[in-house]
């Protein structure tokens, strides 16, 4: 027999609540409540069950899936997963709207000749799909489309055609009649999800999800989605520049830390794989208020041209603008200029750019910072052969930072014949070394060399 219940759960965390809420309890989000009717069928309580299928086993006799990733046919791909797609895994691409999720996910399916593909969509019509396959200018015969969002018929197809992988486009769209609350409820997502996911496992399909991300840059649904699949991947960039970035917040068959660069050409996704020719302009003349910065992102070491501008207030306030750089941060350091470089603040405009819009966390990146915007204020370039690692601290001192030598080798590479670098980091030959490494304890000694 069905028995209907209505139940009201919060659209940011998932909770459950016999009555509607204005504050969630959980999460103390307002006006999260959303009413959805289940359908349960009545369980037949029995703790007892006759033993089938599922055996335990020893880890001698599991049969290894090593070796058998789908490697696709973008690089910066299989890298960011750890070197392909393993089978029956269920990996959720998340990403802003129009940040390429759809193109990407489409380049993907192309771009693999040799596997059986499907690609549903519920967001755009074969048509859609065939003009922008049109501009990718890719053929493959053995993916198949499919425009569906009800996941009862979407499970239908797979089972029959037995695709090796599946690429769903978005979860959002897709809704199960078991349940009457509307495509992309937080039920909805949760319950299609986890049905995708018991299927995959069984048939052993990978399956790409596509999922929308909120206001507040979480992937939408509840976190129960990321505990749910295998691998969690976030698409990100400024879609008012071409680079965008692909990292991993979750992977159950990889490391976390590579990233992939991709950049958004008319004719789809073209992988850099060299990101620091791409990320520092190839103007030999010196100009003030420029700095290379050697950084790691992901696993990756590349250098990165950080540029300031401090120009004199017009208005009362002075503007403190900072792309691509915690502007906490930004005027954190400012604060540090202030007091070890005598530098005044009070009537100076700061804005602060990292080539390319791309977002860069990595702490060790203030020494750069520091050097641009003094750079810029004092009106004297730095030497483009230059470049610097080091975080800044409170008093003006210089922090060690991790992975020194990769930064090194990474500059070297590039032609750059000095580096600033801690002197806390220590236990490295620098002997065999073409490039310069100076080292330094302090902010003012930099500043000193560089500012002669
Ligand atoms: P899309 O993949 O639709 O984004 P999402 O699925 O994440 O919402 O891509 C959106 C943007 O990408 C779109 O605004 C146009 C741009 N684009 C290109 O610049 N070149 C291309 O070849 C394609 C297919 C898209
Ligand atoms: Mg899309």
């Amino acid at each position: 027999m069905v028995k209907t219940k209505s139940i009201f759960v919060c659209q940011k965390c998932g909770v459950q609540s016999p009555k509607w809420l204005g504050k969630c309890t959980t999460c103390g989000e307002w006006n999260t409540f959303v009413e959805e009717v289940v359908n349960k069928k009545q369980s037949t309580s029995k703790l007892s069950v006759q033993i089938s299928g599922n055996q335990p086993l020893t880890l001698e006799n599991i049969k290894t899936i090593k070796n058998q990733r789908i490697s696709a046919g973008i690089n910066e791909f299989n890298r960011v997963l750890g070197g392909g797609i393993v089978p029956g895994s269920l990996i959720l691409l998340g990403g802003d709207p129009g940040i390429g999720k759809s193109t990407l996910a489409l380049q993907l399916a192309l771009g693999l000749p040799e596997r059986k593909i499907l690609y549903t969509s519920g967001e755009e019509s074969l048509q859609q799909i065939k003009l922008r396959a049109e501009r990718l200018d890719i053929i493959n015969d053995n993916c198949l489309f499919l425009c569906e969002t009800s996941l009862e018929h979407l499970i239908a197809h797979t089972e029959q055609m037995q695709p090796d992988l599946l690429i769903i486009d978005s979860i959002q769209t897709v809704s199960t009649e078991t349940i009457e609350s509307s495509p992309g409820s937080v039920s909805q997502v949760r319950e299609c999800t986890s049905a995708i996911l018991k299927f995959a496992k069984r048939n052993d399909i990978a399956v790409i999800l596509i999922g929308h991300i909120t206001k507040e840059g979480s992937l939408a649904g509840p976190k129960v989605l990321e505990h749910m699949v295998d691998t969690v991947l976030q698409f990100e960039g400024d879609t008012n520049y071409m680079y965008r970035i692909l990292r991993s917040n979750k992977n159950r068959f990889g490391s976390t830390h590579e990233l992939g660069i991709f950049e958004m050409r008319s004719n789809g996704l073209r992988e850099i794989t060299n990101p620091s020719e791409q990320l520092i302009s190839k103007v030999n003349d010196d100009v003030s208020g420029t700095a290379i910065a050697a950084t790691i992102e992901g696993a990756r070491p590349f250098l990165i041209e950080i540029q300031a501008l401090v120009s004199s207030a017009a208005y009362g306030t002075p503007q403190r603008s900072s792309t691509g750089f915690d502007l906490r941060r930004l005027n954190m350091l400012l604060a540090v200029l202030e007091k070890r470089a005598g530098f005044k603040l009070i009537q100076k405009d700061v804005f602060l750019n990292i080539a390319g819009g791309i977002k860069i966390t990595d702490p060790a990146t203030d020494l750069a910072v520091i050097c641009s915007i003094l750079s810029s204020n004092l009106d004297i370039a730095i030497n483009h052969k230059n470049c610097f690692a080091g975080e800044v601290g409170l008093t003006g001192e210089i922090r060690a930072v991790s992975r020194i030598e990769q930064r090194i080798a990474e500059a070297e590479k590039l032609g750059f014949s000095k580096i600033f670098i801690p002197k806390l980091n220590k236990g490295f030959d620098t002997a065999r070394l073409k490039i310069e490494v100076v080292k330094a304890s302090r902010v003012d000694e930099v500043f000193r060399k560089i500012f002669r």
